[in-house]
């Protein structure tokens, strides 16, 4: 008898099948029996039918438990595949390599947003924590939108309080998928490409352009600090555009008479994302103008 180092039967030959049966059901059999040789030509045509309705036998069970195992096998591939869709881990990790890409790809084809840091200086730690905030409900906005824009955190040192601030109140905020520099946005990109967004421009922003980067300056002082991004962006000779709310809305009357058009990063962020999705400035204005702003759209005033 032939056997390899794990039991099974080797060189059997012709009887490639049969070995292969034998194989798969480990049983060891004497193919050169010196019994068989001695005995009479009766009893060996007896003996080899015998053994041709063994082997029958042994193919129909090799026959079952191939297809026992094939069927085992797509069981667990099913179950692998239902796991998946089913396993939050799982899924979680597929969608953030796809918000990734999307983001990667914003950073080639653009539009592209700089938030800039570098006034933030004399703000008080209440001030920087509502701006840390706002960077994260921004960047979670744009996680979430179809076409997001490449961002650019720019005069940001990550020494700076409202580093410390964003890393305390922010989860995952130094796996942001965004550029971070402290550099100053106006030597981050040729000036002609720049558009400071700021209030207290004269010129409404009609357009949302894949081949611009608008700017939004990083202050919550609403009202202490008037017109300070408007003067950076002129001291730079940098184009400057305000929302077109004048445009679109109209003052709503309420109890407090108050009325503004100085919105939070974010909320300017909301604007501009939708408006880039959907091309309409109505739709865009509606999401991102809370009502406490006094503002409503002109259509929807009776
Ligand atoms: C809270 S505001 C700060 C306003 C501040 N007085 C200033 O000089 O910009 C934060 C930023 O959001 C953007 N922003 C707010 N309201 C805007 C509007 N109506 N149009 C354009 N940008 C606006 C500007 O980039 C602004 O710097």
């Amino acid at each position: 008898m032939l056997l390899g180092q794990d039991g099974l039967v080797e060189g059997a030959g012709s009887e490639d099948g049969i070995s292969e049966s034998l194989e798969l059901l480990q049983i060891e059999v004497d193919w050169e029996s010196p019994e068989r040789e001695s005995l009479p030509t009766g009893a060996a045509a007896c003996c080899s039918k015998n053994v041709q309705r063994k082997q029958k036998h042994w193919e129909k069970i090799v026959a079952a438990k191939k297809s026992k195992r094939k069927q085992e096998k797509e069981r667990r591939k099913a179950s692998h595949a239902g796991h998946t869709a089913s396993c939050p881990q799982h899924s979680k990790r597929f969608l953030r390599a796809l918000t990734k890409e999307r983001l990667l790809k914003a950073k080639d084809s653009g539009p592209r947003l700089c938030i800039d840091l570098s006034m933030t200086d004399h703000m008080s730690k209440k001030e920087l924590s509502r701006l840390a905030g706002q960077i994260r409900r921004l960047y979670g906005s744009n996680k979430k939108a179809d076409r997001p824009f490449w961002i650019c955190l720019a005069g940001f040192a990550t020494d700076s309080p409202l580093y410390t601030e964003c890393v305390r109140m922010n989860d995952g905020f130094s796996s942001y998928v965004l550029d971070l520099t402290e550099e100053d946005c106006f030597s981050l990109f040729p000036l002609s490409t720049l558009v400071y967004l700021t209030p207290d421009s004269e010129h409404a922003l009609e357009d949302v352009d894949p081949n611009k980067v608008y700017i939004l300056g990083g202050l919550v002082d609403e009202s202490v600090q008037k017109k300070v991004t408007f003067q950076k962006a002129r001291e730079h000779s940098v184009q400057t555009a305000r929302l077109p709310i004048q445009e679109y809305m109209v003052r709503r009357q309420n109890e407090k008479n108050y009325h503004s058009e100085i919105l939070a990063i974010n909320q300017v962020f909301d604007i501009l994302s939708t408006y880039f999705e959907t091309r309409s400035w109505p739709e865009a204005l509606k999401k991102g103008v809370s009502p406490g702003k006094g503002y409503v759209l002109q259509n929807s005033v009776g």
